[in-house]
């Protein structure tokens, strides 16, 4: 079994590939920037290369960024934008019909716990995760009976590199954060077993369900609470609008 992993930064990919060899199968680095129109092109023209075609899609890459909407600077929300939804949307439209005439595969997509509420101070990202979050359950229904799946996978914190280019610290470490590799094997799971939606982690799955009771405007004011930034700049001229 072949994988084709996409990034931009190749000596990482390089390592992933070495590591892999003898094990887990071959990975083929694709260096590219899927906020680009040129990394999506150089991705697709990788996976039209694959013999048998693509037969299982999984959207990861991703980012956030935190702190107040109007003092971030719009070209890296609108770059969230960009990897978090547009490319997810590209790649799922281009490489699904091809899975669907060959009647199996799928696509995996990462959503996030914070898809279930508005998040303010991490207004964008959290949105970007509603939209992966809605699109791959409304996906899900209309591939009924074509062989081919689709799954959104809703981890809550995770260690990895996220909060260091997100900037969400305090967020980040409001609940216990989750070994990637247990996100791993939970979407393995979910996958396996047909799943639709999967909030990975009991304490995730128990947050989503309560937030789910009660009225939204306690839900988007709770979240500001736990993601405010200690810290907060508008630009100039904006402070008295705080
Ligand atoms: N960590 C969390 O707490 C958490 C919680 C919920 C959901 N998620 C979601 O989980 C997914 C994976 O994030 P992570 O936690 O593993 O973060 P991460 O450690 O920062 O990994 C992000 C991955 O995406 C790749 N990437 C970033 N920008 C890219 C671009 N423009 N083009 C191509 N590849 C790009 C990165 O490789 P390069 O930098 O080399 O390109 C890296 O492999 C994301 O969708 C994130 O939103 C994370």
């Amino acid at each position: 079994m072949g994988v084709l992993a996409v990034a931009r930064r190749a000596e990482r990919l390089e390592q992933l590939a070495t590591s892999a060899r003898g094990s887990a199968g071959v990975i083929v680095p694709v260096v590219a920037d899927l906020t680009e129109a040129a990394g999506i092109a150089a991705t697709l023209a990788a996976a039209a290369g694959v013999a048998d075609g693509i037969d299982l899609l999984v959207n990861n890459a991703g980012f956030g960024i935190a702190g107040e909407h109007l003092a971030l600077p719009l070209e890296r929300e609108l770059a969230c934008i960009q990897l978090n939804v547009v490319a997810l949307v590209e790649l799922t439209r281009r490489l699904l019909p091809g899975m669907v005439a060959r009647g199996r595969g799928g696509v995996i997509n990462i959503a996030s716990t914070i898809a279930f509420s508005p998040v303010p101070y991490f207004a964008t990202y959290a949105a970007t995760k509603a939209y992966v979050l809605h699109y791959t359950e409304a996906l899900a229904v209309e591939l009924r009976g074509t062989g081919v799946h689709a799954l959104a996978v809703c981890p809550g914190p995770v260690r990895t590199e996220f909060e260091s280019v997100a900037g969400n610290g305090r967020f980040q470490r409001s609940i216990p954060n989750l070994a990637a590799s247990r996100v791993a094997d939970a979407t393995l799971s979910a996958w396996d077993r047909g799943r639709t939606v999967a909030v990975v982690g009991a304490v995730n799955r128990l947050i989503t369900w309560f937030n789910g009771l009660l009225p939204r405007a306690i839900v988007r004011s709770m979240m500001g609470k736990l993601a405010r930034p200690t810290t907060v700049s508008l630009p100039p001229g904006l402070e008295s609008h705080r």
